[in-house]
């Protein structure tokens, strides 16, 4: 027999390594003594936590009782605070906190004097309405400077925001705004996208048909040339547009002192069953973390220009649009369209225009950058940039090659960052200056971060393949699901005993690098989102032609993976290329876009295992064109029953 597996891991091995330059390291926020300090973990964190400001300072540093941790206990401090006043009172008011543009080509820049004023005046909106310390308020909206103020109003306040993606359909609105019980909702008339309007008080009113803890809506105007872009039906009582309820407020609005574990947001995930689960960050630990990492993984100084792409929806426009950057005041970029409008290369354009020296964003939008050519980048002028980073899911080494060359000019280091809506903030990263890189892997763990690799019986493993977990607690980790903390210990410290296991495969090399493989569970990574394939099937199955439905990604160019839906349907119905449309649609409806099946195959029947399981390793092999040339013949049952032994049989 010839061992293959040598073979394979001198495929696999990525030999090329990119330390930083002289100059870079000399310069960077981090040091190499950094990693000493961080031995002591909880030494390291309380030293990253005096650099906020503290209403009153903590007693301990750490209570942990697993599976939950309490950081900075006893302290009292406010986000909001810590993001806008203490800038603008240490002298940096006229500093530029926010530099907008919307798609159409409209701009608001904002200094830190004048987003603290705005998030006083929504604050004091806010609790013009009744909205007190520990109420949960959805935001629904665009990318426009109004969606940070209104997070930032609701920390001022004491408030807990669940900010909501604007691309969610309204019946994921609705049950988000229900299992948190929110009192209030924060949205737009509409928002820009590839040049049509995305009409969100529409879809928002339909949620809210069925969501009786909301009592207010206060809804932004979104102008572009003086236009207002939507036809927001107001109703009498509960609707107020923004303009008109801050027009009156003062400025000044006292800052909730917050104890260090209150809440600060509640943020929807996916979870492997049908039901989204509430992740649920506390004030201190979370902005702790986020402030850090922003610091010493984006290197930040007082001159630069930081662009996170990602929509404030997602996490990591939580923790690096919003709280990481304001917290340590510095300069934000923010774009409310899509990277193709008008033309491909708007993202350069902007890049130039704005002076951004630090660029962070997704391999799904790298390859798409890489499909449409390098002539897009080089009509412009990147030279500005310094440093580069990615995050959402594994980036190839050819995509962070092309990322290297083509965007950052081969000068540029590039930290591919792992990390997760669960964990608040980056958890395995390279230093820019530190630490040497290679493509494809996210290298080591940030300091006070001690991730272990474990095989499938939880034996901690040096090197090879394996799962990703962590043992000790971290400032910014979640603290609990919404309303199912039994879903908390279940989901993430169940699998391996005394570990937090994130859910992702990952190999460790010989010089102790992380690479992470990606979910070894049911949740899939489409464009660098995390959908749960039962939310899929769950929405297929609503729809009243199907019986059963099973969903699995297949590897896509752009995407990483893409959806597969296979459908049986109830007797009587009849397969064709309409309904498959139809269910496509369907599933867009309910949970968002960027859901929809790229494919429906009609089935007469799933192949599933003894006990019932659904076999989707097949059904994945089939979808990737490997089981079957034509799935068509996936309609004949014993074609589905001869796959199914064959499988067994291989399976052992
Ligand atoms: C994946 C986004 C490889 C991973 C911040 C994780 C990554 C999930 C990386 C979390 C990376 C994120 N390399 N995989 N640098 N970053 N992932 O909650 O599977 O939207 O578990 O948080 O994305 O996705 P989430």
């Amino acid at each position: 027999m010839t061992d293959t597996s040598a073979q394979l891991d001198t495929l696999l091995a990525e030999n090329r390594r990119f330390p930083p330059t002289p100059e870079f390291s000399a310069a960077a926020n981090a040091q190499p003594g950094i990693y000493a300090d961080g031995e002591h973990s909880q030494a390291f964190w309380a030293d990253q936590a005096r650099k906020l400001d503290w209403i009153q300072p903590w007693s301990s540093v750490l209570e942990w009782q697993e599976p939950h941790a309490k950081w900075f206990v006893g302290g009292k401090l406010n986000a909001a605070a810590n993001c806008l006043d203490r800038h603008v009172a240490g002298g940096k008011g006229g500093r530029t906190a926010l530099i907008w543009e919307g798609e159409p080509g409209d701009q608001r820049i904002l200094t830190y004097r004048q987003l603290a004023d705005e998030v006083g005046k929504a604050a004091n909106a806010l609790r013009g309405l009744g909205v007190s310390k520990g109420d949960r308020v959805a935001i629904y909206m665009p990318l426009i400077p109004e969606a940070a103020v209104a997070m930032l109003a609701c920390a001022r306040i004491g408030a807990v925001h669940s900010v909501v993606f604007g691309g969610f359909s309204a019946e994921s609105l609705r049950d988000r705004i229900n299992d948190a019980q929110a009192v209030a909702l924060i949205t737009a008339d509409g928002g820009y996208r590839r040049g049509g309007v995305v009409p969100l008080k529409q879809f928002a009113d339909e949620a809210l048909a069925d969501c009786p803890s909301i009592r207010s809506v206060l809804v932004v105007r979104r102008h572009a040339d003086g236009e207002s872009i939507g036809s927001a039906a107001m109703q009498q009582g509960r609707d107020h547009w923004w303009h008109e309820a801050l027009a009156g407020q003062p400025a000044g609005a006292d800052a909730e002192p917050m104890d260090s574990e209150d809440m600060l947001f509640i943020l929807y995930t996916s979870g492997t069953t049908g039901k989204p689960k509430g992740i649920v960050h506390t004030t201190g630990g979370y902005l702790t973390q986020a402030a850090a990492t922003t610091r010493y993984v984006f290197d930040l100084k007082d001159e630069d220009v930081f662009w996170c792409t990602a929509d404030i929806g997602w996490v990591t426009g939580h923790s690096y649009v919003v709280y990481g950057p304001l917290a340590i005041g510095a300069t934000v970029v923010m774009y409310e369209g899509a990277p193709d409008w008008p033309e491909r290369d708007r993202f350069w354009s902007l890049i130039a225009k704005h002076g951004v020296t630090v660029f962070y964003t997704a391999p799904t939008a790298i390859r798409a950058f890489m499909k449409w050519g390098t002539d897009h980048p080089a009509r412009h002028d990147l030279s500005r940039l310094r440093l580069l980073g990615s995050v959402g899911e594994p980036i190839n080494p050819e995509a962070w090659m092309w990322y290297r060359e083509h965007i950052g000019g081969k000068r540029c280091p590039i930290v591919d960052t792992w990390w997760q809506t669960e964990t608040g903030g980056i958890m395995i990263t390279p230093l820019p200056g530190i630490t040497a890189t290679k493509p494809g892997s996210c290298t080591i763990p940030f300091p006070g971060i001690t991730p272990e690799l474990v095989d499938n019986e939880g034996n901690v493993m040096q090197k090879g393949g394996g799962f990703l977990t962590l043992t000790q607690p971290w400032p910014g980790m979640l603290r609990t699901i919404y309303g199912d903390d039994e879903r908390y210990r279940q989901t993430y410290w169940s699998r391996f005993p005394g570990r937090y296991f994130a859910g992702d495969g990952a190999k460790l090399d010989e010089d102790g690098y992380w690479w992470v493989l990606g979910r070894v569970d049911d949740v899939l990574n489409v464009a660098g989102h995390r959908i749960g394939t039962m939310e899929v099937e769950s929405a297929l199955v609503d729809h009243p032609a199907v019986a059963e439905a099973a969903v699995v990604g297949k590897a896509h160019e752009l995407k990483g993976q893409a959806l597969s839906a296979f459908v049986t349907l109830k007797d009587g119905r009849e397969p064709s290329d309409q309904l498959k449309l139809e269910l496509r649609e369907h599933v867009a409806k309910k949970i968002g876009a960027i859901a929809r099946p790229d494919d429906v195959i009609f089935s007469a029947d799933l192949p599933k295992t003894r006990s019932g399981k659904i076999m989707r390793r097949l059904l994945k092999d089939i979808a990737e064109g490997r089981a079957l040339g034509d799935t068509t013949t996936l309609a004949d049952p014993k074609v589905v029953a001869a796959l199914k032994d064959k499988y067994e049989e291989l399976e052992g």
